[in-house]
């Protein structure tokens, strides 16, 4: 019995929740081959999950955009599996250019499908979002929570792009598992890969860290006139190896057969949600740095609260988190500063 698992591909491998992936599946034992464009990643990344667990995953520079180099990759690769995240998403970015969403994160799905069935590649994990539920109605969020009409391009997306994916479960030899992420911070605690943010960040945590590294000036918190205890926004903000440990388990369901349906869906958050103010008190609790801040307008399209119930990923995937916000916050920091 040939105990070496197959290859695994990996797009956007070498991005932030990508190159996390690609070091737990390494861990793992699996042969890894790695797609990214480096449109919104460094090839620096390659060296640093190298460092971290002794393996150099093969890698193909390529543009899933491109039909045709994507078909010759799949004629020069035998694919046992594949986690996709390569996609754009920044959801302000999203609303001013709705095309570059739909083409990248849509055209190059369909392209990347048309080739795992034609090669009878079947298993996936798809990256997805708990944006598809917009501002859920009850909380903690469960996957039986209704999909909302998106609020931007990008969450739509990811709404199409699992519509995309279940449609063709149906009629291909393919199962597929669409993970829903809550909010991934944090980095890898040898401290050799981390969030990479290009330009000025939009996420939270990478613009708290920067303040606290004096690269901003200050932190904005946009609201504090929510209906929660605090008045700020409320997010599941999950560690990014914990997140990466999620798809492990996903893909050996897939790869052991023991999904019950097509595809399947599953929330992977802590369950805990946080405010931005909690978060700048964990913060300071963990790195004895006060942040700069100020408080501003709502940001447009923000939710008030979003946090999952991650119940049915804790009992058919057999995953959990182990990390905690503090963890992560520790983390983000560490890497903060060697950057
Ligand atoms: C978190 C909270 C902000 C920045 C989005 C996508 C999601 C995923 C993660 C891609 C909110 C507040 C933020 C700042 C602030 N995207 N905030 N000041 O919007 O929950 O989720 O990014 O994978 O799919 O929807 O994340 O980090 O932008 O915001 O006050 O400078 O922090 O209002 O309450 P979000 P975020």
């Amino acid at each position: 019995m040939n105990n070496k698992k197959g290859k695994i591909l990996v797009t956007g491998g070498l991005g932030f929740i990508g190159s996390h992936t690609v070091v737990e599946l390494q861990n793992e034992g699996f042969e890894v081959v790695i797609i990214d464009d480096l449109s919104n990643s460094r090839i620096e990344v390659l060296d640093g999950i190298t460092s971290i667990t002794g393996v150099k995953p093969a890698f193909v520079q390529l543009d899933l955009k491109s039909k045709s180099l994507v078909t010759g990759f799949f004629e020069d690769h035998d694919i046992e599996g594949v986690i996709h995240f390569a996609a754009s998403k920044a959801v302000g970015e999203s609303v001013q250019e709705p095309l570059k969403y739909y083409e990248n994160n849509i055209t190059t799905l369909i392209y990347l499908l048309q080739q795992m069935t034609a090669n009878r590649v079947g298993n996936l994990i798809f990256s997805s979002s708990c944006t598809v539920y917009g501002q859920a109605d009850e909380l903690p969020i469960t996957e039986k929570a209704s999909i909302k009409p998106a609020e931007s391009p990008y969450g739509n997306t990811k709404q199409i792009g699992e519509e995309i994916i279940k449609d063709t479960t149906r009629v291909n030899d393919l199962s597929a598992i669409a993970l829903r992420y809550f909010n991934p911070i944090g980095g890898h605690d040898s401290i050799k890969i981390g969030e990479l943010p290009i330009g000025v960040p939009q996420n939270l945590i990478p613009f708290v860290t920067q303040t606290a590294a004096g690269i901003r000036k200050e932190l904005s918190i946009f609201g504090d006139d929510y209906p929660t205890p605090d008045g700020t926004a409320i997010r599941d903000y999950i560690h990014v190896v914990d997140l990466a440990k999620a798809h492990i388990s996903a893909l050996k369901r897939l790869l052991g057969k023991k999904n019950k349906e097509k595809m399947e869906f599953f929330n992977i958050g802590t369950g805990k949600g946080s405010s931005v103010l909690d978060v700048v008190n964990a913060f300071k609790k963990v790195t004895n740095v006060a942040l700069n801040y100020k408080i501003v307008g709502r940001r447009e399209g923000d939710i008030v609260s979003a946090y999952a119930d991650t119940s049915l990923a804790n009992k058919e995937l057999g995953w959990k988190t182990k990390l905690s916000l503090e963890d992560a916050l520790n983390s983000a920091w560490k890497w903060q500063l060697k950057q």
